[in-house]
């Protein structure tokens, strides 16, 4: 790598180029096509968005908050005192839109997907980038347990689309806000007894948001909290959220949604109610979820709306594609990546003629490439088409020039055939269907 002082990418940023583009793209487009089967229409919100949305949505107190934005520089009175930030996720702003057009204002049932990047200036490493991409989606006005059940067996379809195997739902219930109060009550109450042997980090959150306590990572944490914790908080559940619960379950078995419950199991964002879940790569180390979602039936309320049950999910572009890569599996959309035809001249003089074929194999919906530089001889040229995995190329030297053919060359077969100028694109076709 090439230094390049001061201006160098930004840590936990990347550039992605075209193969790696091609499985970002088809991992989107076979999302797209599974959330259409489903009825969900797409939604694009800005980059960038109040501070506050967040700070009312994910929490002051989360992680989020506290450490991860990326605040941008005031332009106006407005941003001045409530300021801009880039959207460290996508749900707080779907919602916003929700509330903002008036749809919120109608009975419907609203289902929405997104795509995009978001931001969070966390500390980087595999599976944990500043900026990356989610594929997302929000049910929003229905308190039904079959909206839950949708959303995640949607997620386990897209993952068994994309072929993974290792992996599994990971899902608890943390029950209504009634319930809340009363686990995190009991969580203060009993951490407090242990909390001089938890880490600095689960004393704050105790003051906080004890929730929290049980998302903790360090190992002595989570001994204690899992032996003198975790396992009584399913009977702190009401009755009702726990036979809903105990209903969603029995309907992913029947959808065959290979889950695990863990009680454990929190989110670091606020805004959750009834059932959390987690998409877990066993092949993924401590950044195993690819992706996360839950119900959030008070989120449309504390923005200053009615109340609508609400329920999804995103799913992370990278670290999906990072689990497929353990698991030797590459998206390589046929649709995506089509055969690609370079167009070679032996010298400059031929180069007209080569840029005008190449110009109208294009025209004919061929990928055609042309090297931009007619002084490059055949030789590097045709190096440059092998790197670049060409499927075919066309060469125009003299005597071709001459008797207004080329010579077209599969590469794979190393089959040379020569072709008159005005069959070229017909033979090209035949050939690439082939
Ligand atoms: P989240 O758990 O913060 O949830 O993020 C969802 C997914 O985004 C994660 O499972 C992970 O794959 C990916 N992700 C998060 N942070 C990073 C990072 N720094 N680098 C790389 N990938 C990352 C949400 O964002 C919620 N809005 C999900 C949701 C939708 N809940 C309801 N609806």
């Amino acid at each position: 790598m090439s230094k390049i002082e001061n201006l160098e990418l930004i840590k936990g940023m990347k550039d992605i180029y075209s193969e790696e583009l091609c499985e970002y793209n088809t991992l989107e487009a076979m999302a797209r096509n599974l959330f259409s089967r489903y009825g969900y229409g797409e939604i694009k919100t800005p980059l960038v968005e109040r501070e506050s949305l967040f700070a009312r949505s994910i929490g002051e107190v989360s992680d989020i908050l506290q450490k991860q934005m990326y605040k941008l520089e005031a332009r106006d009175e407005d941003d001045k005192k409530n300021p801009l930030v880039l959207r460290p996720e996508g749900t707080a702003p779907v919602v916003r839109a929700y509330l903002q057009s008036g749809l919120a204002n109608q009975d419907n049932l609203c289902k929405f997907f997104y795509t995009g990047a978001m931001f969070r200036g966390e500390k980087p490493q595999a599976g944990r980038s500043r900026q990356f991409h989610q594929i997302g989606i929000e049910v929003i006005g229905t308190d039904s347990k079959y909206a839950d059940i949708e959303v995640i067996n949607l997620l386990w379809n897209l993952a068994l689309s994309l072929g993974l195997t290792n992996c599994f739902v990971k899902i608890n219930n943390i029950g209504c806000k009634n319930d809340r109060l009363k686990i995190e009550e009991f969580i203060k109450e009993k951490a407090s007894v242990f909390a001089s042997g938890l880490c600095q980090d689960c004393q704050r959150r105790l003051k906080t948001s004890p929730l929290r306590v049980l998302d903790c990572k360090n190992e002595n944490c989570i001994s204690i909290i899992k032996q003198k914790i975790g396992q009584k908080i399913p009977e702190l559940l009401c009755d009702e959220c726990s036979q809903r619960f105990k209903e969603i379950k029995g309907n992913l078995e029947v959808l065959g949604v290979n889950y695990k419950e863990d009680n454990l199991l929190v989110r670091g964002l606020d805004y959750y109610t009834h059932t959390i879940f987690e998409l877990v790569h066993t092949g993924l180390g401590s950044q195993n979820a690819i992706a996360a979602g839950g119900r959030y039936d008070e989120l449309v309320e504390k923005f200053g709306g009615h109340h609508k049950g609400c329920c999804g999910f995103a799913l992370g572009v990278e670290r999906t594609l990072l689990a497929l890569e353990k698991e030797n599996k590459k998206l390589t959309a046929v649709d995506f990546k089509k055969k690609e035809v370079f167009v070679l001249a032996s010298a400059s003089v031929f180069y007209d003629k080569a840029f005008n074929i190449a110009m109208n194999l294009r025209k004919n919906e061929i990928n055609a490439q042309i090297i931009l530089d007619e002084k490059k001889s055949l030789k590097a040229q045709m190096r440059q088409a092998d790197k670049k995995k060409a499927a075919f190329v066309v060469i125009l030297g003299e005597e071709e020039s001459k008797n207004e053919e080329v010579l077209l060359k599969d590469m794979a077969s190393g089959k040379e055939q020569r072709v008159a100028y005005n069959a070229i694109t017909k033979e090209l076709k035949k050939l690439i269907k082939e």
